[in-house]
């Protein structure tokens, strides 16, 4: 066939895919057809405006690095990313909701017991916390010797992926056989996602949000049960209603309480009074649940 028109040219292209051998493959590819070739006539795009988008991609291509992924951010900050968390992550009732990875989880971060010590080697302090509470199934029970990944941005709201040094604020927890775990930690503070790249000329061109109120990020895993990807939230964050990543739950929001203890302090080396966060997080057991894959340690995020 040729004399290809705007009104024939859609049904040819998703016609020649009828022969991809793989069918999942083949759906995909029919959909990104279809509304890549409806987004054109409905934005009714010109040639010099699809070029600046094909310059766009690119550029977010070339930010790309070992430890830059232009390409995550800008699913994130489209909402994009937490539509497939939400289309592909239905947990049971109760359990702990699920949000991006976001692009600073790093594979090779060091092994922590109960009681560790985050703030071990940081360049920067912050607010001192004790951040503690238990791995739970949806109904209640301990989850023995689940693995909790954690990491955050320093107090200047840069992670350490971000600078040339080591790792810093992150950490591998495992908890204890009683499904309790512990460790010493800085608050985490609001910070802008990165913008010298093109997404920032996008979010500026947008006049769209580019902060991201306060979080720790946790990956909490344990044979039998769904791995979660989530945050906590810091109650009384001034920008928990204008995520740039649409990421923010009611459940995942925890209050962090003055405490003034000073034997407890002194005890995990604490500056008296200090922060607290209780809490716990709760797992889907892995059967019957469409689980979210596993992050192994041969993902190849950054
Ligand atoms: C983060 O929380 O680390 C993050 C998530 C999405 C975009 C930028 C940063
Ligand atoms: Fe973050």
């Amino acid at each position: 066939m040729r004399q290809f028109t705007e009104d024939n040219l859609t049904d040819e292209v998703v016609a020649r895919l009828k022969a991809t051998k793989d069918k999942r493959l083949r759906e995909i590819m029919t959909a990104a057809v279809k509304h890549l070739h409806a987004f054109a006539r409905e934005a009714k795009l010109t040639e010099e405006e699809w070029f600046e988008g094909i310059k766009f991609l690119t550029a977010v291509g070339q930010k790309c690095d070992g430890k830059r992924q232009e390409f995550i951010l800008l699913s994130d900050v489209l909402g994009l990313s937490m539509m497939i968390v939400a289309l592909n992550h239905k947990t049971a009732p109760g359990a702990t909701e699920a949000t991006v990875l976001g692009p600073f989880f790093a594979h090779g971060a060091k092994e922590y017991g109960y009681g560790a010590d985050l703030r071990e080697g940081a360049t920067m302090k912050g607010e001192d916390v004790w951040v503690s509470g238990r791995i739970l199934s949806t109904d209640g029970k301990p989850i023995p010797n689940a693995t909790l990944d954690i990491w955050q941005a320093k107090a200047d709201g840069i992670y350490d992926l971000q600078t040339d040094g080591e790792f810093e604020l992150r950490g591998r927890v495992k908890a204890n056989d009683k499904g309790e775990y512990a460790f010493a930690s800085y608050k985490p503070n609001f910070y802008s996602i990165p913008m010298d790249g093109p997404v920032g000329d996008l979010i500026r061109a947008t006049s769209n949000r580019h902060m991201r109120p306060a979080h720790m990020h946790a990956i909490v895993s344990a044979p039998g049960y769904q791995q979660v990807i989530t945050h906590v939230f810091v109650h009384g964050d001034k920008h928990l209603d204008g995520d740039a990543v649409f990421a923010v739950k009611d459940s995942l929001v925890g209050k962090y309480k003055k405490v003034n203890d000073a034997e407890f302090a002194k005890k995990h080396g604490l500056p008296n009074p200090f922060l607290r966060l209780d809490w716990d997080f709760k797992l889907s057991a892995d059967k019957g649940v469409k689980a979210r894959k596993k992050i192994a340690a041969s993902d190849a995020v950054a």
